[in-house]
């Protein structure tokens, strides 16, 4: 396995561009399953949960290859329509080819994902969804069986705004028969980008992006012809988070404010300078962090995605901050971790009590899922002496060689197999 050795103390300084978005690059491969034929999907990243989710498509038959930044995928012959638990556990985001398989082959086999290191994570609203769109929802032995001559438009209203089960059931609705209108539906970008992917495909979708998205179902698809997935919003922010922890003065090239305006709204909060120029973001780190409360809201609100970030860079911060994680049940992970590198964090059930301190000293931490591991690399950036983060394919899942990326800034980092 391999690790991260980190020494800290530089400033980041320079340019950096961010790689497509993992999480609107998963919905959208999954989304082949709907046009038979040769689909081309540009701007894809080159990380652990896209090989997966192209494993899984060609266990079921469908072709998959990677051409520079881009994925051919043809799914003309699915042969098998099924999610096995092998690959399902190893990333949930699998649970996207529920509703494709449903609405293109009347039938799907999909593993229940079970649990992850941040929560129970059901997708009982997944399954109620296909259900009101006229499928036979049964669970058998851990497996979800979903079956349905042809899918009929309905309304449909999400207890939670959920993103991914937003897009299983948008997904599911663009072959069904008439209208669907979903309400309370998730408003994350990479909800809109799918819905952008799926209207060049020839869908009819309108209000992807709002809490009312409204679908009329079509009798078929084109497959995908070159849709460029958006930058990674997580990414970004997390690049952003990385110049204000090392006092650094970073553009981010290619992000886009509107998909960050929370992280970078808090930034400024804690003394950062941003400013939009060369139609990336610019961020000058302070020489003091200065404290400040988050509390994690779905889109447009403060990503949950970027909790354990903002998190390290509050850890050096000059005051009280206090944390409140209102998305997951479980996702103070990396506050263990954290503390092993100095920091003063006290969690209390859903808030994390953060006390800021002058510096952070260098050890041996794990990763122990995505985000918290990025959190530890920003930590790193800041502590005195040598890091150590191992576990890092936690990190390859969502993050494209972000050690060279950070290199390229002035970070003194360097990756070794354990
Ligand atoms: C997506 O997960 C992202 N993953 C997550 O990113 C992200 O943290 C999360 O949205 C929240 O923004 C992908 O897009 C692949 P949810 P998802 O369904 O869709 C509850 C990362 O780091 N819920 O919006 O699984 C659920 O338990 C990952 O890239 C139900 O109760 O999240 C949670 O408390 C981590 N029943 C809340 O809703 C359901 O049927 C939000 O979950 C579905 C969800």
């Amino acid at each position: 396995m391999d690790k991260l050795i980190i020494e800290g103390g530089a400033t980041l300084k320079g340019r950096v561009k961010v790689s497509g978005a993992k999480n609107a690059a998963l919905p959208i491969i999954a989304a082949t399953l709907l046009a038979p034929g040769k689909n081309i999907i540009g701007n894809v990243p080159r990380l652990r949960d896209i090989s997966t989710m192209s494993k899984l498509l060609e266990t079921m038959g469908v072709t998959v290859e990677r051409d520079g930044d881009s994925l051919k995928i043809n799914a003309s012959s699915v042969s098998n329509p099924t999610a096995p638990y092998e690959l399902v556990k190893t990333m949930r985001a699998s649970v996207l080819v529920l509703g494709p398989l449903v609405a293109c082959c009347k039938e799907a086999i999909v593993s229940l994902p079970g649990g992850c290191a941040i929560g129970a994570r059901p997708i009982d609203l997944h399954l109620k969804g296909l259900e009101a769109l006229g499928a036979e929802v049964k669970l058998e032995h851990g497996y979800v069986h979903a079956k349905a001559k042809r899918l009929k438009g309905a309304k449909f209203v999400f207890d939670i705004a959920t993103v991914t089960g937003t897009e299983n059931i948008m997904m599911a609705a663009v072959l069904a028969e008439g209208k669907t209108i979903l309400e309370n539906a998730a408003r994350e970008p990479e909800v809109e980008d799918l819905a952008k992917a799926l209207i060049s495909m020839g869908a009819r979708i309108t209000g992807a992006g709002t809490d009312t998205i409204v679908i009329e179902g079509v009798s078929s698809l084109q497959p995908v012809n070159g849709y460029k997935v958006m930058p990674d919003r997580i990414e970004a922010a997390t690049f952003l988070c990385a110049a204000a922890i090392t006092n650094g003065d970073l553009l981010v090239s290619n992000a886009i404010p509107e998909h960050v305006e929370a992280v970078t709204g808090k930034l400024t909060e804690t003394g950062s300078e941003i400013s939009f120029e060369e139609g990336g973001i610019r961020v000058r780190g302070p020489e003091t962090v200065r404290a400040a409360d988050v509390r994690t809201m779905p889109f447009p609100g403060f990503p949950t995605d970027m909790q354990a970030q903002i998190m390290a860079l509050l850890s050096v911060a000059d005051g009280l901050s206090v944390i409140s994680e209102t998305i997951f049940e479980n996702r103070f992970m990396h506050v263990s971790e954290l503390v092993r590198l100095g920091a003063d964090i006290v969690v209390e059930g859903r808030s994390a009590v953060v006390r800021g301190v002058k510096y952070l000293d260098g050890a041996p931490v794990m990763a122990t899922d995505l985000r918290a591991s990025a959190s530890l690399v920003l930590a790193g950036l800041r502590a005195r002496g040598l890091t150590e983060v191992s576990r890092i394919y936690h990190l390859d899942r969502g993050y494209e060689s972000i050690e060279k990326k950070l290199e390229t800034l002035g970070a003194r980092i360097t990756r070794t197999r354990e």
